[in-house]
């Protein structure tokens, strides 16, 4: 994939190469059209230097949509790590990204993402300014699971108020796939809101979790079993790619609200979900809590404030509702364009004088 083509409007991509550590890294800025292009850094053994590009572009891309609608003053932006973080990630490596992530002057802050901790940002930060998701003893931010949840659970409140007129989950059954970091959180906010909570996952571990501290979750034994059982509300909080052309023809839920990425397998996916009448929250809309969270530590972390800013995702999560009933379009398409008016309506300004 070349990157000069009509299918691609990134900014900027940037190979990175120290051979003694054996870094290899793209960093790619979609837009820094509402600011410093901000997003995470994936550590994963992708099978070619293609396929690495091929997810760096979309990631930025997608960071510029979620950023732009989290109401943050930050542009898209993603890079990867060709390698495998097991075997192949040290210090050296760390601290030679960190190096030219500083080279990019501020046009680029990275975070954690699949393959990178909080520690690892603690030395990518040795030799860089730009880095946020840091552990909470130099000042970061944490785990952005916590506000990624409390996130979730406020898009889950304001689809339910569209579509059945209260924002509550109180009596609702709700399916959750996927009991890892995000998912416990969420289990919490449900279960407080009254809500009936189904769960599945493939980690031993997690469901021990839920066994022990929440016995009344119902456990099912995988992501089929939950789609197809009585649920209001469906939830995936596991992997990308959850709705797709086998599973949302059978779907019992009526609204579709999780913390995972690229849920919609393909595009077309959002309008046979239309065509069923289910109603999906998009994901970036929902599960921008995290983001939310990693941002607030450039202005110096304040987790009320990040919690306050968290919670708006319920109302931008109606009005996008909102558009999608008045224009027919589907919620996905209703996003997309809120995020390209912000980011045009803010640049453009840039073209007062400021002297
Ligand atoms: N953590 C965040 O702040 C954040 C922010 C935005 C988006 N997300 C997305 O939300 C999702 C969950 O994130 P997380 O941080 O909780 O990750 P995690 O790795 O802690 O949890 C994922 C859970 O899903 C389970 N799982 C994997 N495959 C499964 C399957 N086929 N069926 C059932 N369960 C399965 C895993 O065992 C694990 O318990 C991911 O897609 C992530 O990209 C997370």
């Amino acid at each position: 994939m070349g990157i000069f083509n009509a299918d691609t409007d990134h900014e900027q991509v940037v190979f990175c190469q120290d051979k003694p550590s054996g870094l290899r890294a793209i960093i790619a800025i979609y837009s820094t059209a509402l600011g410093p292009a901000l997003g995470g850094t994936r550590f994963y053994p992708y099978a070619s230097e293609a396929e690495a590009l091929h997810d760096v572009l979309d990631l930025a891309r997608s960071m510029a949509y979620k950023n732009a609608m989290a109401g943050l003053d930050l542009g898209g932006g993603k890079a990867v790590i060709w390698g495998d973080p097991e075997r192949d990630k040290s210090e050296a490596l760390l601290r030679a990204y960190g190096r030219f992530v500083e080279s990019l002057n501020g046009r680029y802050y990275t975070a954690c993402d699949v393959g990178t901790y909080v520690r690892d940002m603690d030395v990518v930060a040795k030799e860089t300014r730009f880095v946020t998701g840091r552990s909470e003893s130099y000042g970061g931010a944490g785990d952005s699971s916590v506000l990624t949840a409390y996130g979730v659970f406020q898009g889950m409140r304001a689809a339910a108020e569209h579509l059945w007129g209260q924002p509550t989950l109180a009596g609702r059954r709700v399916g959750i796939a996927g009991l890892g970091k995000v998912g416990k959180h969420l289990t919490g906010h449900l279960l407080d809101d009254g809500a009936k909570v189904v769960a599945t996952d493939v980690s031993e571990r997690a469901l021990e979790w839920a066994r022990a501290t929440h016995p009344q979750v119902d456990l099912v034994d995988d992501v089929q079993e939950l789609i197809t059982s009585d649920i209001d509300v469906y939830a995936p909080c596991a992997l990308g790619g959850a709705l797709n052309d086998d599973t949302v023809p059978v779907l019992r839920a009526k609204i579709i609200a999780g913390a995972a990425n690229n849920q919609l397998a393909h595009p077309g996916v959002e309008k046979l979900l239309a065509d069923r009448g289910v109603l999906y929250a998009p994901d970036y809309v929902v599960n921008s809590g995290g983001v939310i969270q990693v941002a607030d530590e450039i202005e110096g972390f304040n987790f009320s404030r990040a919690q306050q800013r968290a919670g708006r995702i319920y109302d931008t999560t109606k009005q996008i509702l909102q558009l999608a009933q008045a224009e027919a379009i589907p919620p996905a398409v209703a996003a997309d364009r809120l995020a390209e008016r912000r980011m045009a309506e803010v640049s453009r300004l840039r073209s007062i004088l400021l002297r």
